[in-house]
Parts: structure tokens; sequence; C-alpha cells
């Protein structure tokens, strides 16, 4: 019994010193050590030891099992300073490597550009208006001074979604909206940035949705030349210290007088070159003195009260300023077209 004993202890050890991780491990503990193990059933043959021998046995055996426990007890130690070793190398990270560039998105040029105008004219006193795109055509035409049937509607074609109702062609419905809420009072300074719709077929110069911007001045007193000064400056700021600019006079049914603003041609100097069409001028926008029929109809007293107004096309400024030669640049989402306007790569 006693050799039994000791053999069971060496096999136990041994198979201890060779377990490979904390299951095996304890496999080894209910193997050996629990009710059904082998040292239990050498146990059982202890009644038919003598009286002197029977405690010597006993002994025995519990040495034999103090000793298999304090083993695995001892390899357990190590086997859990192992997995945390291994963890640890396994979760290692090297804060020297490179890190990973974030790739940053853009503001699109168009959105730019739009912010940019808005920028210049909330720093000379204006605030920034909006209106639907879905517009009636009472504001889209009507309140601007042109009635139904008026030919100058044609100078714009229009998707109708009803009789009344329209994708809006201009941002000039919201000089009207803007002019009724107000009720008849002055001053207004306002610019209304947004997206309009006309029946074009698109090409590199026409696009059936484009933007706008809207800008309106109403006040006593306020003179063409104020347009002019205002305008001036604009085109400086955009394009230029260096850059002039000239009204030649043009149609607006909503303005009168109306005029076309150009600005020199950088390119030749105003001498005249294939960008300018050989005239040394580029057209930029459409403006003039809000018409006092259009005053009239939004509450206001055309004898107290003039303005001004103009809409340009943020498409057409972007393209001349970065020499772009295709609106449907601006649509189509290219990122080699888009990356040339980053600002962090
Ligand atoms: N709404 C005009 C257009 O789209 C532009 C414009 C606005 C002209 C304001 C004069 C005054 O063509």
């Amino acid at each position: 019994m006693q050799e039994r004993l000791k053999e069971l202890q060496a096999e136990a050890l041994d198979k201890i010193a060779q377990a490979a991780d904390l299951k095996e491990l304890n496999d080894i503990r209910v193997a050996f050590l629990g009710k059904k193990g082998p040292i239990t059933e050498v146990l059982k043959g202890m009644g038919k030891l003598s009286a002197e021998e029977r405690p010597k046995m006993g002994a025995l055996a519990n040495e034999v099992r103090d000793a298999i426990s304090s083993q695995i007890e001892a390899r357990q130690t190590e086997l859990e300073a192992a997995a945390v070793e291994l963890k640890l190398a396994a979760e290692k990270i090297d804060v020297t490597l490179p890190g990973r560039p974030v790739k940053a998105g853009n503001h699109h040029p168009l959105t730019r550009i739009i912010e940019e105008i808005e920028d210049l004219f909330i720093g000379m006193g204006y605030t920034v208006a909006e209106g639907p795109e879905v517009e009636q055509d009472y504001y889209n035409f009507e309140a601007l001074n042109l009635p139904k049937g008026h030919p100058a509607r044609d100078m714009q074609d229009s998707f109708y979604i009803t009789e009344e109702i329209l994708l809006r062609t201009h941002t000039s419905p919201v000089q009207a909206r803007t002019m009724e809420k107000r009720q008849g009072k002055g001053p207004v300074k306002i610019i209304c940035p947004g997206k309009v719709y006309r029946r074009d077929n698109d090409d590199a110069t026409h696009s059936h949705q484009f933007t706008q911007i809207e800008g309106l001045v109403i006040d006593e007193n306020i003179r063409l030349s104020d347009l002019k000064g205002t305008l001036d400056v604009f085109a400086k700021k955009m394009f230029g210290a260096d850059r002039e600019i000239r009204l030649r006079p043009s149609f607006f049914p909503f303005t009168e007088p109306s005029v076309e603003m150009d600005i020199s041609c950088k390119m030749c100097g105003g001498h005249g070159c294939s960008t300018c069409k050989g005239t040394g001028w580029i057209e930029i926008l459409g403006a003039g003195m809000v018409h006092p029929n259009v005053l009239e109809m939004a509450g206001y007293d055309s004898k107290r009260y003039t303005g001004f107004a103009f809409g340009m096309g943020p498409e057409r400024i972007a393209m001349l300023k970065y020499g772009i030669d295709d609106i449907r640049h601006f649509y189509t989402n290219d990122i080699r077209f888009l990356k040339q306007f980053s600002v962090t790569e």
C-alpha cells in the first residue's frame, strides 16, 4: 500500500510538471485528489491493516495528498503568470509605429464660394435670408412685376408642379417674401443664397439646377450709385483689387433701371483675349433699382422708399475664379476634381 501511494505521488508530480495549462492542471487535481481518485481508493483498503500500521499509513496518505496539492498550487501560480505574460505579449502595441493619416473631408468648392460671398456681405451689414425651393407662382413671378402671360416669363423656362406652384427659377422670390414680411418698413439689407431650377439642357455652361445669391437693400434715399459702389467692393474683394467693373443697361421686369455688371478680364487686363471673347470684360451678374411696382405690391411706399437688388450665380463666379471650364464638375462629385479644392491635402 505504501508503495502504491509513493507511485501515485510520483505519477501525479510528473503530470503536474507537464501540465500545459490551467484546465489540464485542474483535471489532474480532480483525477488524483477527487473522491473517486486513486488515493481515496487506496485509503478504502485501510480497514484491512493492523492497528499499528493504520495511523502510519494515514499519515503517509496525508503527506502524499499534501505534496500533490502544494505542487498543484505552485504549478498553478506558474501557469497563471505565464498566461498573463502571453496576454501582455499579444496585446503589445508599438507606440513608435507611424500613425495612419486620417482622411479629412472638405467643403465643396461651391459651398466655399457661397460662404465666402456670404461673409463678404455679412461684413457689410447684410443678414442671410432663405426661402422655399418649391415656390408659388405669385412670389416667383407675379410679385416681381411679371403677371401671368408676361412675355418676359419666357426668359426663365420653368418646372411647374401645378398651375400655381413651381420650382423657383431664381432667388428673387425671397426678395418679395422678405419685403412682404417687413410690412412696408425699412431698412432691408439681405442676401439670399439657394438652389434654383430651370428647364435647360445640361451642357458646359447650363444646368437644370444651379445656385444663386440674391441681394436686396431697401431704405430711404438708396440710389444707383449705392448699387455700383457695393458691386465694386464685391468685385474687388472677390477677384482682386485691380479689377474694374462696368454697368451695362439691361432689362429685368422687377428692376428699373436694370443693369448687367461686367468685370475687367484678368487674363488680358482688359485688352481682349479668348476668355473675354475679345471684349476685355466678363459678365458677372444682373442688378437694378427695385421697380416701384414691386415695392408697392409688397406694401412699400415707393415715394419714400427705394432700393436695389442684384442676383448672381456662384457657379459662374467659382468658374471664373478657379478657371473651371464645365459647370457639370460641380454636380458630378468626381473626387479628383473636389480634391483640388482641399485645404488639408
Ligand atoms: N433674378 C434675375 C435672374 O435670375 C437676376 C436679378 C436679380 C436681376 C435681382 C436683377 C435683380 O436672372
